[in-house]
């Protein structure tokens, strides 16, 4: 069997590294990609053989093509790494600079991400990309009024899911936005499920079928309503 190749973004805690627990516990090499390189190094040196750490920052445009140049062929990507920095505010008054912090991480840093290592999956004729997104961004649930900037970061990345698999059809990538639902980690402290319970739906969107869905959005492996 051909071992493959997983790099999850903000690998070290939370979400990002119970993923990446659980893709190397299924056979996967995995790369552990997080601002603080030092963190990344020692997130994968717990896993053990088959793990890399590796420095990236989404919000730094050269760094992030450097690391796709350095990184070379990844057969996917969990785009995993959020903040969320306007809990407690409304729409009307939650500061700009803050939505706009947040839509530099969330969204752009996604995107470029995309843009750095979904060309190679294409050319190779295999891929999945996964992007974390958040029951918050979800019109079905009615976007949470409490975070608007995070909310709506969420509701892009869920348009940038459809687009990017709109335009991966067909050529073996799939693309899929995934709700891990409300995690206990530094970003939901008070939340019940653990990391590791949540990560198993964003890892199954990885380990897809070549005739698993793509543009679609999952909750613990079911296709839920944008
Ligand atoms: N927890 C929940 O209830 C919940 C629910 C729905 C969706 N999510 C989503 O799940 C994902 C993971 O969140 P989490 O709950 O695990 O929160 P977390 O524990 O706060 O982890 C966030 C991760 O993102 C990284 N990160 C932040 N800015 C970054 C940047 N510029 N470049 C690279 N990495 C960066 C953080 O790195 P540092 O350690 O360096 O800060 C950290 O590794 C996020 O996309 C979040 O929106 C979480």
């Amino acid at each position: 069997m051909v071992t493959r190749t997983v790099l999850v973004t903000g690998a070290n805690r939370g979400l990002g590294l119970a993923t990446a627990t659980s893709l190397h516990a299924r056979g996967w090499r995995v790369l552990l990609a997080a601002r603080n390189g030092e963190e990344a190094v020692e997130a994968a040196a717990r896993l053990g053989d088959g793990a890399r750490g590796v420095a990236i920052d989404v919000t730094d445009p050269l760094g992030v093509s450097r690391a796709g140049e350095r990184i070379g062929q990844v057969d996917a990507l969990v785009n995993n790494a959020g903040v969320l920095l306007d809990g407690g505010s409304d729409v009307l008054s939650v500061p700009i600079e803050s939505v706009r912090r947040t839509f530099e991480v969330n969204v752009l840093g996604t995107w470029r991400m995309c843009q750095a290592f979904l060309p190679g999956m294409v050319r190779r004729g295999w891929g999945r990309v996964v992007i974390v997104s958040s029951g918050t961004g979800a019109f079905s649930n009615g976007l949470f009024a409490g975070a608007p900037g995070y909310a709506l970061s969420k509701t892009t990345l869920n348009g940038l899911t459809t687009l990017l698999a709109a335009q991966t059809s067909g050529t073996g990538v799939l693309v899929n936005a995934v709700n891990p639902g409300a995690t206990k980690t530094r970003m939901m402290p008070l939340a019940h499920r653990s990391p590791e319970s949540a990560a198993v739906g964003v890892a199954d969107a990885v380990t897809l079928p070549d005739d698993g869905p793509t543009g679609v959005f999952l909750r613990d492996g079911q296709v839920t309503e944008w």
